[in-house]
């Protein structure tokens, strides 16, 4: 099997920044509730680009960085739950933006673990030699599926986009992988599709007033949160033969520091190696890890060797973990 190295990174966000205040002009909160409750200080929102305008601009950021042509990349694989249309795909918009005329290019939906999602894929793709280079894009406008008077979920989210290239190699970056789904437990984070209005069906069954508004079970999204944390980190960490000692950073996916001081206190591990960016960008869905992880890779503070996990969950409700090497 051939082995896969993650090249490069990059990212985008867009540069209106919306603190905790200015949502107090809006809706009933305020900074401290916010604060207190989520670590959120401040988020971007769009203030016109879309989906594809943001991780096409994070993806030329990340092959920049590799070094690696537009036209190298073999596979595009866009994670979004905010895709600029049904069809054409996120990925093939980016395709034409970036002039990766080579690749093959598809969405894939997996909520907040959809840039560890898109890197499992990508990496089953590399090392059946079916590909090459893949450019992995977590991105999301979630500003235009919030309600902005539910003072509940609009504090939360933020825009933004973050993009890995993926390459075969003779070194191996990507040491284990664990995923998993749960469908009954979907109705606790929700995003509406259109209905079905058609000449067939019976209209007094429609639902007219629906709307894509993201809805939200925060304590039981808090609990699987917590769960799939402690069950990704044993699996990997038994994966890869290591102890916590080992893991030089856990980037979760950065939905509210609650979560992560929880997670730190249940597996004994000081807060210090997670890393958290989530006061500046808020929930950002599928980009946030690799939000994350471009901008530590800009910090320089991973070196050569250092052993990292990525740990995603959310919107499925889904979850996924990868064991890195840098
Ligand atoms: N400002 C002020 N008050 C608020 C706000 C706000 N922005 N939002 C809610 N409230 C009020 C509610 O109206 C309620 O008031 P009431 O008691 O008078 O009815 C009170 O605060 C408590 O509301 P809850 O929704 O029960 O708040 P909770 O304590 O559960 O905290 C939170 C909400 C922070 C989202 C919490 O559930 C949580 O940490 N969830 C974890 C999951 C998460 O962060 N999800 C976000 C994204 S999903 C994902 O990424 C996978």
């Amino acid at each position: 099997m051939n082995k896969v190295q993650i090249m490069g990174t990059g990212s985008y966000v867009p540069p209106r920044i919306v603190t905790n205040d200015d949502l107090s002009c809006i809706v009933d909160t305020s900074d401290e509730w916010i604060s207190s409750r989520t670590g959120i200080k401040e988020r971007r929102i769009s203030e016109g680009e879309d989906t594809s305008d943001m991780a096409s601009k994070a993806a030329l950021k990340a092959l920049e960085q590799s070094k690696v042509k537009p036209e190298e990349i073999d596979l595009i694989i866009v994670a979004t739950s905010t895709p600029d249309n049904f069809i054409p795909s996120t990925a093939c918009l980016v395709q034409k933006n970036i002039l990766a005329v080579n690749a093959t290019c598809f969405d894939i939906s997996a909520a907040c673990s959809g840039f560890v999602y898109g890197i499992n894929i990508a990496t089953q793709f590399i090392r059946t030699g079916s590909v090459k280079k893949v450019l992995v894009i977590g991105a999301e406008t979630l500003s235009k599926v919030l309600n902005w008077e539910d003072r509940s979920t609009c504090v939360l989210f933020g825009d933004g986009a973050a993009a890995a290239v993926l390459s075969e190699s003779d070194r191996e970056s990507i040491l284990a992988i664990c995923n998993g789904s749960d469908g009954s437990k979907g109705q606790y984070l929700v995003s509406k599709a259109v209905p079905v209005v058609n000449p067939y069906t019976d209209k007094k069954d429609i639902d007219v007033n629906v709307n894509s508004y993201v809805e939200m079970n925060g304590r039981e999204i808090f609990k699987f949160a917590v769960k799939t944390i402690l069950q990704s980190t044993e699996e990997l960490l038994e994966k890869i033969n290591c102890s916590m000692d080992e893991i030089k950073y856990i980037v979760l996916h950065q939905a509210n520091y609650r979560i992560i001081e929880f997670a730190a206190k249940k597996l004994g591990v000081s807060e210090d190696k997670f890393y958290v960016n989530l006061d500046k960008f808020g929930n950002t869905s599928a980009a946030t890890i690799g939000i994350a992880l471009d901008e530590m890779n800009q910090k320089n503070l991973l070196k050569t060797g250092d052993k990292i996990l990525l740990i995603g969950f959310g919107g499925g409700l889904t979850y996924g973990g990868i064991a890195i090497e840098w």
